[in-house]
């Protein structure tokens, strides 16, 4: 089939490629014209595991452009993938949905089938129905779909190739075949709905998961008050098919570009509705919250933070990824930096990413080793694989002070008993081997 792909993001343009490996001939469109510039020279914008792989060996059947004509004159299925940031007010910003749906109404020929990829509100795809009723000139016919996507930053290719489910959500079935068509080389199981429940399958999705981290974020809390460990928690709980394993890793908190969005535009359209999500409100306010435990951690143990030099470790929103939208990490350093601190920060793949959405005074270097030097306390943010790879000597050896903060839960707190390193992390007991105060959880 002849599809083109709107936005060349970490969806849009892992769809594109994706589609590409499963036999499609493929454009992907984008208005950033460096990153189709360097699309085109066979290098990919974004970081994603086995990505700029794909991207060189289906080179013969992908296209990158700006031009919306050339997009979308020809083809048969348009997918939408830009991006849906959030309002001010938490409710969902479309602006470059519609601008996509213009010039799709523009170009796209009779009887192709615009399939929205972006997460989008309950109702957006029955109203760009109408918007394309209205606005293709009386003389063709584009009929919307809902495509929700359920990827992963970090392991995204992996995801799209190898889905629990593809829905697809559209009103007439002849629109619903066609889209059967695109994905069925994919051999994944096929969920196939009407459009506000396609909509609706994305947001409780994506509500559920943020819930359950929550969930076990503040059972870790509690777990630090009452002296139980979350870890073993999670794993008893786990055991249980009806809760499963995944997603009960206690920490500082979820961050990137959906969840933090997608539950308060949900919440904000439950309440708009006069069904307001309590549930979703709560995982939103307990993960506001756990973004703070890192400095209320700091100074429980080091007191007042100026003019200490603090290694941060891990600045992305989670390991496998360059992306740092939502990320704990930007609370926390323009937090650190507010408070004084000198703050020298290591991150894989993601501190140019960090830097140009942060700014501020911080010192990023070439690897944990160079961050921890002479540091006197160090956050954990992120869980490379770099980072679990330290040992309680490295700390030692390093840091000036060797207080760690372990947002991720990097480290068996054992291995810390007995050495020099002061080790906090979240819901578990602290090993405080040199602390100046005693009173931390
Ligand atoms: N990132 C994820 O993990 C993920 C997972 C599932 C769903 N989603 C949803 O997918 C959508 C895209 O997310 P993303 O992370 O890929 O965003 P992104 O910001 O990485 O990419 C969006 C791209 O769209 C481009 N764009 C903007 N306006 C355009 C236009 N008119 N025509 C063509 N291109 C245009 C931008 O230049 C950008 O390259 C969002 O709705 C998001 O909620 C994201």
């Amino acid at each position: 089939m002849n599809i083109t792909v709107a936005g060349a993001g970490y969806v849009g343009l892992v769809s594109a490629i994706c589609l590409a490996q499963i036999g499609h001939d493929v454009t992907c469109a984008d208005v950033d014209a460096e990153k189709i510039r360097m699309l085109r020279s066979g290098r990919s914008p974004i970081y994603e595991a086995g990505l700029e792989e794909l991207l060189q060996s289906n080179a013969p059947r992908l296209r990158f452009t700006t031009d919306p004509a050339e997009a979308y004159a020809a083809a048969d299925v348009i997918v939408i993938g830009v991006g849906t940031p959030e309002n001010p007010d938490g409710s969902c910003d479309l602006r470059y949905v519609y601008a996509a749906a213009d010039s799709i109404a523009q170009h796209a020929r009779d009887g192709a089938v615009v399939a929205v990829k972006s997460t989008v509100p309950i109702g957006t795809c029955a109203k760009l129905q109408t918007y394309f009723d209205t606005h293709t000139g009386g003389t063709r016919r584009v009929r919307v779909a809902s495509n929700p996507e359920f990827l992963s930053q970090g392991t995204a290719v992996h995801d799209t190739l190898y889905a629990s489910r593809i829905v697809i959500g559209a009103e007439e079935a002849e629109t619903r075949a066609i889209l059967r068509k695109m994905v069925e080389p994919f051999g994944i199981p096929i969920v196939e709905t009407d459009l506000c429940s396609a909509e609706m399958i994305k947001y409780a999705s994506n509500s559920f998961l943020a819930l359950k981290i929550s969930f076990i974020n503040e059972i870790a809390n509690l777990c630090e008050t009452v002296g139980a460990d979350v870890t073993d928690v999670a794993e008893g709980m786990g055991y249980d098919a009806r809760i499963g394993r995944q997603f009960l890793r206690a920490g500082v908190g979820y961050g990137g570009s959906c969840f933090p969005k997608d539950t308060k535009a949900f919440y904000w359209l439950s309440e708009h509705e006069g069904q307001a999500l309590k549930t979703v409100r709560a995982a939103i306010d307990v993960n506001e919250a756990q973004k703070r435990l890192p400095l209320e951690k700091a100074r429980a143990i080091c007191g007042d933070l100026r003019g200490r030099t603090v290694a941060v470790l891990g600045l992305a929103f989670k390991p496998g990824t360059d992306d740092v939208r939502d990320a704990p990490s930007l609370k926390v350093v323009a937090e650190l930096l507010r408070a004084g601190a000198v703050v020298r920060a290591w991150d894989r793949v993601a501190a140019d990413r960090f830097a140009s959405a942060a700014g501020g005074d911080v010192r990023y270097c070439r690897d944990a080793a160079e961050a921890l030097e002479g540091a006197e306390l160090c956050l954990i943010l992120t869980e490379w694989d770099e980072v679990r790879a330290l040992t309680p000597k490295d700390f030692e050896t390093f840091m000036r002070t060797p207080v760690v903060i372990d947002g991720r839960n990097c480290f068996e707190p054992d291995r810390f008993v007995g050495t020099g390193v002061t080790y906090a992390s979240i819901g578990r007991k602290p090993v405080l081997n040199h602390a100046e105060r005693t009173d931390v959880q």
